[in-house]
């Protein structure tokens, strides 16, 4: 087998490299990632050990260097290549359309041209937009985006299922929930709650603090992404959730609770512009068809989560001190500065 996979330096991309070279080793794996800032050459480590392991520093939209690897044959591509954080696609929306959707669309032309016979693009459950108290995303939900970053991946999902219906292009699609677990940048709340506890800094919580998410160990995820690659059926959507449901402030709480810190770190700072409410992602179809389901329980991934990022110091350590911390600094320092209140 000879896949190409975009994205595998990041958090999931990494993950599921790490989980589908244990499964199949003998796999030619080309791992094409631009290495932007959320790009971490140590997310990959122990991958070079795999004899059939190939990694290209590429931009998804770099025709030229990517063409060579097409050409020679593909047996799928997995896209997980992206910009991912809907903070930063707020204050900079631009490279969220070069990367999500040119990007998309680049590898998609290639992938037509020569005969790639499954292309599976990792989405996002943030294109059917938000919830109220009730229901669920179901894959018929309309498309509804509201932040940048869900703009640009609900765009995304279009152009796929085009190239499914204009030329045949075998794809797949999957929306999945939010991803918990080892790798994950520490922008994102999980790490970011786990990091600053750890350090004793404010842990902010945007808003009211009660928005809702439906968590997923990445784990988990992987094993669904395997179950789509291979047995999913071309031109239709997998939704993947952990029906998993909590308020931020619960997840914030538990994290403090598992780092023995007191709650008193939470600080309430400005919403976040255009806020989604809750998601929650209704799984019947993925169960149905090809029989998975989330297995880790939330109170044991969240434990194993913190007990990794306490171990792994150095990791996140050096993302600390690296450029990062200027986009950090500058919209934590403005929200904290600005509109901090106490805890209700
Ligand atoms: P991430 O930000 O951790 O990693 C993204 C990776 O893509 C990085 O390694 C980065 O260097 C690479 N990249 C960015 N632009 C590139 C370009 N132009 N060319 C090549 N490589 C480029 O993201 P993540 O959280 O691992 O998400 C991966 C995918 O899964 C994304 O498509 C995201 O939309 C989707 N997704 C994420 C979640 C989640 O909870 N994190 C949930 C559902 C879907
Ligand atoms: O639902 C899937 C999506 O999940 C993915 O498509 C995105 O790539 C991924 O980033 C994630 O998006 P969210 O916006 O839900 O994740 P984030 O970790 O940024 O925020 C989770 C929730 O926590 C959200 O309601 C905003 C809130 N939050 C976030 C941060 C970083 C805070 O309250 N404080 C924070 O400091």
């Amino acid at each position: 087998m000879r896949i190409l996979v975009t994205g595998g330096a990041g958090f999931i991309g990494s993950n599921f490299i790490r989980y589908f070279l244990r499964r199949y080793p003998e796999t030619t794996l080309i791992n094409v990632d631009l290495l932007t800032y959320a790009g971490n050459v140590a997310n990959m480590e122990g991958f070079t050990a795999y004899p059939g392991y190939r990694f290209l520093h590429a931009d998804i939209n770099d025709r030229e260097k990517l063409e060579p690897y097409f050409a020679a044959g593909l047996d799928a591509v997995v896209n997980f290549a992206a910009e991912s954080h809907v903070d930063r696609s707020i204050e900079a929306p631009l490279v969220f359309a070069r990367t999500n959707i040119n990007g998309t669309l680049n590898l998609l032309a290639l992938a037509q041209q020569y005969g790639v016979k499954r292309f599976l693009q990792i989405s996002t459950d943030e294109v059917y937009g938000a919830l109220g108290p009730e229901g669920l995303f179901t894959e018929e939900s309309p498309l509804a985006p509201n932040s940048p970053y869900a703009a640009s991946k609900a765009g995304a999902d279009l152009l796929v299922l085009a190239f499914y219906k204009t030329y045949g292009l075998p794809v797949l699609i999957t929306r999945c929930s939010n991803n918990y677990g080892p790798y994950q940048f520490p922008e994102k709340l999980i790490p970011l709650a786990i990091i600053n506890a750890v350090r004793d800094e404010p842990v902010p919580l945007y808003g009211d603090g009660q928005q809702v998410r439906d968590w997923i160990h990445v784990d988990d995820h992987c094993r669904a992404l395997e179950r789509v690659l291979r047995d999913g059926r071309p031109g239709t959507v997998y939704n993947i959730g952990g029906r998993c449901e909590r308020t931020n402030r619960e997840v914030v709480r538990l994290i403090l609770d598992l780092l023995g810190k007191p709650e008193d770190l939470i600080r309430y700072v400005a919403d976040r512009p255009g806020h989604d409410r809750r998601y929650g992602v209704a799984v019947d179809k993925i169960r149905a068809e090809l029989g998975w389901e989330a297995a880790i329980p939330f109170a044991e991934g969240l434990a194993q989560t913190v007990g990794w990022y306490l171990k792994h110091r150095q990791w996140w350590e050096a993302i600390l001190s690296g450029a990062y911390m200027e986009f950090y600094k500058r919209n934590y320092g403005y929200r904290l500065g600005k509109t901090e209140h106490k805890d209700r």
